[in-house]
């Protein structure tokens, strides 16, 4: 087998402006596209593009689209990528999921983004058909990626934990959803982002710690956020004795460890990167860092590719049409 992203697809309908109206304010913006997008969709395009060009292993995307032009786009737009499909349903009873992206032009690109679930609130399954996805005789290592813009990606990677012990499962739980403390043990590979990993904090921590750890952040951004990434890392993730995270901090950088190297390392980010556009940055770091992964690259030269990869899908408009190909990434190292 191979990777596996299980997630959303959404069309992307954007809008640059300069600002964003007040309430009850019309104000005119300077453009409209619209675009393939959606975390999942986003991050499997990623891991299409980004990985090694002479690796023969699959990169399957499951999920569900609406019965309509926008749903047809999207499948296409993953074909191209060499993202296979097989598992990417039609939904006759509602649309393609869509994304409202409000892009601030001039304050680096940064995005306001509203999602409309559609046809990704049908991308639920049963036993049986996990069976069917992940058929019980393979023995290929697998990893699989989940994001939150599915209704329970938790029950899913349940399911992975008990009848497929060996795979590998990424989380990057995007949007945020509180869950119980016990399960983020089952999560191999956490992708976080700084307001993420308060969030999760803000689930295990009383109010006064998280308030303090806020205040100090002012003081100290990069002492701080290692602090937490520590936290994250022992308290849940690495119960497993094989956890990884990775918490990135926009335009400053990246943070991460792992069981075999639990000190948090800091990787800086790429500095005077002229920004159009940052939605899918997020998600093209992600799939860097799993095809670098998949390939056996060590953690820190992981991140290093994937620092590189969204730095370059940052200065393009769109999300998985502005990722990197593998060749662009290695340009530039
Ligand atoms: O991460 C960026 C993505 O978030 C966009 O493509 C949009 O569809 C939302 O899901």
């Amino acid at each position: 087998m191979g990777i596996t992203v299980i997630g959303s697809l959404n069309y992307d309908l954007d809008t640059f402006t300069d600002r964003l109206p007040d309430a009850g304010e019309t104000f005119r913006a300077n453009r409209f596209e619209t675009h393939a997008g959606g975390k999942g969709l986003n991050q499997a395009a990623a891991i299409g593009k980004l990985r090694e060009p002479s690796s023969n292993y699959s990169v399957r995307m499951i999920g569900n689209v609406g019965d309509d032009a926008f749903g047809k786009q999207l499948k296409g737009v993953l074909k191209d990528y060499n993202v296979d499909t097989t598992y990417v349903g039609t939904c006759s009873d509602t649309s393609t999921g869509t994304a409202t992206i409000l892009i601030e032009e001039k304050v680096g690109g940064q995005n306001r983004i509203l999602i409309v679930e559609g046809a990704n609130g049908k991308t639920v399954y049963d036993s049986k058909q996990l069976n069917e996805i992940f058929p019980k005789d393979s023995h290929e290592e697998e990893y699989v990626v989940f994001q939150h813009e599915i209704p329970d990606p938790i029950s899913i990677i349940k399911w992975i934990h008990e009848n497929r012990p060996s795979f590998q499962v990424v989380y990057n739980p995007s949007p945020f959803k509180a869950m119980d403390t016990g399960d983020w043990v089952l999560i191999d590979i956490l992708v976080v982002n700084e307001i993420e990993g308060l969030q999760i904090l803000e689930t295990i921590f009383d109010n006064h710690f998280v308030e303090q750890v806020k205040e100090q952040i002012k003081d100290d951004f990069i002492g701080e956020y290692r602090k937490v990434c520590e936290i994250l890392h022992k308290t849940l993730i690495d119960q497993n004795k094989k956890g990884t995270v990775v918490m990135t901090l926009g335009s400053k950088g990246v943070l991460f460890c792992s069981h075999e190297n639990p000190k948090v390392e800091f990787l800086p980010a790429v500095k005077d990167v002229p920004v159009v556009d940052t939605t899918g940055a997020g998600d093209t770091f992600l799939g860097a860092l799993v095809t670098q992964l998949y390939q056996g690259e060590k953690l820190s030269t992981a991140i290093n590719f994937s620092t590189l990869a969204s730095s370059l899908t940052i200065q393009k408009k769109g999300a998985a049409e502005s990722m990197p190909m593998y060749k662009d990434v290695k340009n530039v190292m």
